[in-house]
C-alpha cells in the first residue's frame, strides 16, 4: 500500500517510514528535505499521487503562538486539499492528549486547528492524542530552566 508519511524526516516520522517499509509498504517520507512542502504546495501533488494513506507527522519550525497556528492551518488546508484532488483513502495525525483542555498554549491551539480540519475535511481519519515521546524530554527540561537548574528546584528571583 502506498502511504504517504508528511514529515516522515522528523523524530517520530522518520520511524513510521522505516517501520512501514519493513512490513512492505511503499512508505514514502515527504518533508522539505525530500522536495515536499505542505505550506508551499511543492512536490505534494506528485507524492500524493496512487496513495491510499497520509500519516501527518509534520512540525511547525517556529512555535511562537501567531507562527505555530499559522503553520498547522495553512499546511492542513494544503495538505487535506491536496488529498481529497488524490482520493486519499484515510487520513492519519498525532496529537497530543489534552490538547483542548490547555488553551493558554498557543502550540495546542494550534493543534486544536489542525483536529478541527481534519474533521471538517470529509476524508476518513484517525487522530491520535499522544503524550509527549522520551526525546523530548531535554527541550522540556531546557524551557524550564533557570541558570544551571530546572525550574522545579529555582530560587525564588529566577521566578519573577
Ligand atoms: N515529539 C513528541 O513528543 C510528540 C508528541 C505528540 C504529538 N507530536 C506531534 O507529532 C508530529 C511530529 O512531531 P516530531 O517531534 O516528530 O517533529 P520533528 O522531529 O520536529 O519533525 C518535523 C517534521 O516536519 C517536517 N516539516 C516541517 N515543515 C514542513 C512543511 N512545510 N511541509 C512538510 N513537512 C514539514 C520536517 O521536515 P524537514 O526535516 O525537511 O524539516 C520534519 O520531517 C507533530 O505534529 C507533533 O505535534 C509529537
Amino acid at each position: 500500500m502506498k502511504i504517504v508519511v508528511i514529515g516522515g524526516t522528523g523524530l517520530i516520522g522518520s520511524k513510521l517510514v522505516k517501520k512501514l517499509q519493513e512490513k512492505g509498504h511503499d512508505a514514502i517520507a515527504a518533508a522539505p528535505n525530500t522536495g515536499v512542502n505542505t505550506i508551499t504546495g511543492e512536490g505534494l501533488k506528485e507524492a500524493l499521487s496512487g496513495a491510499q494513506v497520509v500519516v501527518d507527522l509534520a512540525n511547525a519550525p517556529v512555535w511562537e503562538d501567531k507562527a505555530v497556528l499559522e503553520f498547522f492551518e495553512t499546511s492542513g488546508r494544503n495538505l487535506m486539499a491536496a488529498e481529497k484532488a488524490a482520493g486519499v483513502k484515510h487520513h492519519l495525525a498525532l496529537s497530543i492528549v489534552g490538547s483542548d483542555r490547555s488553551p493558554d498554549s498557543g502550540y495546542l491551539r494550534a493543534k486544536v486547528a489542525q483536529e478541527n480540519l481534519i474533521k471538517a475535511s470529509g476524508i476518513p481519519y484517525t487522530i491520535l492524542r499522544s503524550t509527549q515521546f522520551f526525546e523530548f524530554v531535554g527541550g522540556i527540561g531546557h524551557t524550564g530552566r533557570c541558570g544551571p537548574a530546572l525550574a522545579c528546584a529555582v530560587p525564588a528571583d529566577c521566578l519573577g
